[in-house]
């Protein structure tokens, strides 16, 4: 558990990864079916999930150098999202926007549709919330075609555990998966990781990453106003809680799933290794008005199994200290990973404790068509899949995501919880995932006064995960 898959450092080490996996799937047998798409050729790409993020790595697909890259197929459950999210990349990228009116798919269902749409070599781009991701990715797999999907990709122990086991078919088909955790695709932090390996801060005592900020996207919402809503699209509770997906657990993990997950993943491959347990302090403060499943402060005490320690700092709160950066510190220095947001550059490297210039070792210079993680991840994907490299980010966006949930469920319980536990427990937030339509109840019911379950540290004890709900 605690030997996460060789991180992605740079590209040399990414062959030495890709050669791993390939002399694996050799010794167990395995024959990898041919389907990349040949090097001249054109990739075709279907989006679901048209919203910001979708909207955004269909355009890092279709900028990428090289053959064309085409979207060809779009679904939401949103007709307005989709339409928003069609003009402007149509605005943008004309000649490869080529999706008709037959080809849009409105409905829960409409990635099936959508995913028919590509042949083999394609890509998949999976940006709803993280409730469908592995019903999405099941369908892909079947398909036979490579997979962009956003982080996180689960929130609870089944669905962590099934996707790892589709993903076992993902490799034995030798398709190309890419996880939107964009921190290891970004050039200064895949520098900085060789340097840590290297030596240059000395061994790992401590991390920190901080994401503090008024709050952001859906964190916090107020009731729901009923069916005969004046919102856009006229949601059901349903497409509303969805719509609002950073408030509830089942639809995103919350906010701290949905924010932290990038410092948590970019600081654990620094030290090139998971956390195996945390502990945590969280709390909800001025929010009488409001229904959301979230605390506003979270603080995570993460601890590896050498005893090294990564706090992770999160708050959404209006009029407080703004912080969002995260550190490393060695034996022998100390390392700035993100100046600002989740992988802002530069990375820089001090000796000792402080940060000044007097003590600064290294400061990373990116060249200006690599200073995107976002689009990087893209040139890695599509490079992987033109030249038929193996490429598999599954199994550490599942463990990234699992070693957030443990975050957040050790702040929300008040208990301590291991990797684990967090990995083998049985609550599922969303077992119908692949049942719902547009007609269907939430999968988390409101009270009479419209509000749902919050966390309730201390008031529950014992390991009986099964009757909690947040
Ligand atoms: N890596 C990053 O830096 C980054 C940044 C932003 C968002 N994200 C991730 O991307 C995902 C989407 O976030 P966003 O900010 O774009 O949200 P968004 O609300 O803007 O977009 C989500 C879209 O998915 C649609 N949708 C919801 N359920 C659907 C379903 N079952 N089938 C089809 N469409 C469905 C919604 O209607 C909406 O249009 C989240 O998981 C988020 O964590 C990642």
């Amino acid at each position: 558990m605690n030997n996460p898959q060789p991180p992605l450092s740079s590209r040399r080490d990414f062959l030495k990864t890709s050669g791993q996996i390939a002399a694996a799937s050799a010794l167990a047998g395995v024959s990898i079916p041919f389907v990349h798409a040949a090097s001249s050729e054109t990739i075709n790409i279907a989006l679901v999930g048209c919203g910001g993020r979708g909207t955004g790595a269909a355009k890092n697909a279709m900028d990428q150098t090289g053959p064309p890259i085409n979207l060809v197929a779009m679904a939401d459950i949103f007709e307005h999202r989709m339409k928003g999210s069609h003009d402007s990349l149509k605005r943008a990228l004309p000649n490869n926007v080529k999706v008709s009116e037959d080809t849009k798919f409105i409905g829960f269902d409409g990635y099936k549709k959508a995913i028919d749409c590509l042949k083999k070599g394609d890509v998949a781009i999976f940006t709803t919330p993280m409730a469908f991701r592995a019903v999405h990715f099941k369908y892909a797999i079947e398909k036979g075609v490579n997979i962009f999907m956003e982080k996180p990709v689960t929130a609870d122990g089944p669905k962590s555990r099934l996707m790892l086991k589709l993903n076992e078919e993902a490799l034995k088909k030798g398709l190309k998966v890419g996880v939107g955790l964009n921190s290891r695709h970004s050039r200064a932090l895949q520098e900085l990781h060789k340097r840590v390996q290297d030596g240059e801060i000395g061994d790992i005592m401590l991390m920190r990453g901080y994401r503090m900020s008024p709050p952001i996207g859906s964190a916090f919402s107020e009731k729901y106003p009923g069916p005969d809503n004046n919102l856009p699209g006229k949601p059901t509770e349903l497409q509303w809680q969805i719509s609002r997906f950073h408030s509830f657990i089942w639809a995103s993990g919350g906010c701290f799933s949905d924010f932290y997950i990038h410092h948590i993943d970019h600081l654990s491959w620094m030290k090139n290794a998971w956390p195996v347990k945390a502990q945590a302090l969280g709390g909800r403060h001025y929010r009488d008005n409001y229904v959301d499943q979230n605390f506003d402060s979270y603080a995570v005490e993460y601890t590896f199994e050498d005893g090294a320690k990564l706090y992770m700092d999160g708050r959404c709160m209006i009029g407080a200290n703004q912080i969002y950066s995260s550190y490393v510190h060695g034996t022998k220095g100390m390392a700035i990973a993100a100046k600002s947001g989740d992988t802002g550059l530069p990375s820089s490297t001090f000796k000792g404790q402080n940060p000044s210039k007097s003590n600064l070792i290294w400061t990373s210079d990116v060249p200006k068509n690599e200073v995107e993680s976002h689009f990087n991840e893209w040139t890695d994907l599509i490079d992987a899949i033109r030249s038929d490299k193996p490429f598999n980010e599954v199994k550490y966006g599942v463990e990234a995501s699992v070693v957030t949930s443990m975050g957040r469920m050790a702040a929300h319980t008040g208990q301590e919880i291991t990797f684990d536990e967090m990995l083998n427990h049985e609550h599922e937030y969303c077992p119908n995932a692949d049942k719902l339509t547009m007609d269907s109840p939430p999968p988390l019911l409101s009270d009479k006064d419209g509000k749902y379950p919050v966390p309730t540290p201390g008031l529950k004890k014992g390991k009986n995960w099964q009757e909690w709900y947040v």
